[in-house]
């Protein structure tokens, strides 16, 4: 699969990428920089691979962390305890979970880390078999008899009676057993509580000699299997030595408030001086221009993912210029916006003024997990609002858009058919071809220039 320059700037980190250098293509006058997807990387979401490429240092949230850590204090003393960590996207959620994991990792203690996906909502069990493989060490060609005795020494390490969960979580993995287990005679009812039971003994077994942090990501993602034995292991995890971490995005309603373990705990935004404190570790601390700074606290309003993001395409747009102890602005600073894939999915939400608020937030989880404001925002104020966060790229791409939909209009109205039709038509058309990725916002480019004739 070959992909713009745009489109690797979104995936990288998550995908290995070749450049294949510039490529010239039908339909796009100047050449362009190609890239060959090559395969996955092991990031789970755009945190890992962000992660992968360096995080910043964590600012503020100390409260937090050091509630975390009296938690995970009370549950080494056998009282185990569940933190709920709630807060919209891009409010440091993960980052948080991450620096818990760094401040316990030099003590004797076990991590079992389950990630959600917005791909998998109804997959039964995704994140426990996502987890299953990567802790059993699974490589993409392992024949089924190499993951089978990769998993029987996972599960032989948390001594959970290996010659009953193996066969269970085998099935679970989707790996044959052949003549190695004798084969699961049981109603699925009977084996779907049996697998639940086995992955519960295996956290209790991981628990019994050290203490155990389960860090659950995304749980507004989860499916209803998982969420039946999530429920299970938060009810179980109090009698053992476990924290369990669970985050989520504000649209999940956590059903396990009001339990003495439970804590719920809601990340705020971050104050303006800590914004200019993250905005200080992405420029080396050389100041940037006030207007610039001011327009970056102010656009980004504490939402530390747009802070990172913003500050970068400044960084990188060319209106700098880096001296010895300061930036400069090289010409008038225009008005800044969110980059580019929180614009998308402006540009997806506005093409479809029809679009009500649920297929809009799947649109937005489809593009991108950290788009739901700018996504909220073009929901709720339909075109404007949506077009008021969207950076120069996307202005561009919503003129090709409304020329495209304009022109099916008025050639709608010449051929006596229904404008308001041919509108929808056009703005569904653009909107499945933008979730395609470039290839769709070529097409519309290519549909402008059909505009351009003469009807
Ligand atoms: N307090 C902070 N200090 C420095 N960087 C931060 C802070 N909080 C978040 N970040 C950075 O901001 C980005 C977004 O944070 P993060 O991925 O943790 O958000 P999230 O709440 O998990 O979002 P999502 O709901 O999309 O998963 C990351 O690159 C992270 O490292
Ligand atoms: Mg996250």
């Amino acid at each position: 699969m070959l992909i713009s320059e745009s489109t690797h700037s979104l995936i990288e980190g998550l995908f290995v990428c070749e450049n294949i250098g510039p490529q010239s293509l039908k339909g796009i006058s100047e050449p362009v920089d190609v890239y060959r997807v090559q395969g996955e990387t092991d990031a789970r979401s755009r945190f890992e691979a962000a992660a992968s490429r360096g995080l910043l240092p964590l600012v503020g949230r100390e409260q937090e962390i050091a509630l975390l850590l009296d938690r995970w204090e009370q549950a080494k003393e056998g009282e185990g305890q569940v933190v709920l960590l709630s807060g919209e996207a891009g409010i440091g959620k993960s980052r948080i979970a991450q620096m818990l994991r760094d401040r316990v990792a030099a003590e004797d203690q076990v991590q079992l880390r389950y990630q959600c996906s917005p791909y998998h909502t109804n997959s039964a069990l995704y994140p426990f078999i996502d987890q299953l493989g990567r802790a059993a060490g699974f490589a993409r060609d392992d024949p089924f008899d190499i993951r089978l005795d990769k998993l029987e020494s996972l599960l032989a390490q948390s001594s959970t009676g290996p010659a009953e969960a193996v066969p269970l979580l085998a099935a679970l993995l989707s790996i044959p057993t052949g003549d190695r287990f004798a084969p699961l005679e049981m109603s699925p009812e009977l084996q779907k509580e049996r697998t639940l039971a086995a992955l519960i003994a295996q956290m209790n077994g991981l628990a019994a000699p050290r203490p155990v942090l389960v860090i659950f990501e995304d749980a507004h993602w989860i499916d209803p299997t998982s969420q039946e034995l999530l429920d299970l292991m938060v009810d179980q995890a109090q009698a053992i030595k476990a924290l369990v971490l669970i985050t989520y995005r504000p649209v999940f309603t956590a059903p396990w408030g009001g339990h003495p373990h439970v804590t719920s705990l809601t990340l705020n935004r971050l104050g303006r001086r800590q914004s200019q404190t993250m905005v200080g570790a992405l420029t080396a601390n050389k100041p940037l221009p006030e207007e610039v700074l001011d327009q970056i606290l102010a656009k980004t309003d504490g939402v530390p993912l747009f802070v990172e993001e913003l500050t970068k395409t400044v960084l990188e747009a060319g209106l700098l210029k880096e001296e010895e102890d300061r930036y400069v602005l090289t010409g008038p600073l225009p008005p800044l916006a969110i980059p580019a894939h929180h614009d998308e999915v402006c540009l997806l939400a506005a093409l479809d003024d029809s679009i009500v608020s649920d297929p809009l937030e799947h649109l937005g989880r489809a593009v991108d997990p950290g788009c739901a404001r700018a996504f909220t925002e073009a929901s709720t104020g339909r075109l404007g609002a949506g077009f008021q966060v969207a950076g120069h790229r996307f202005r561009r791409r919503r003129c090709d858009a409304e020329a495209v939909v304009g022109h099916a209009a008025r050639k709608a109205v010449l051929d006596h058919r229904n404008p308001d039709e041919a509108r929808h038509q056009a703005s569904r058309k653009l909107r499945s071809e933008a979730l395609r990725g470039d290839s769709g916002l070529r097409t519309v480019r290519r549909d402008q220039d059909r505009c351009c004739h003469p009807v």
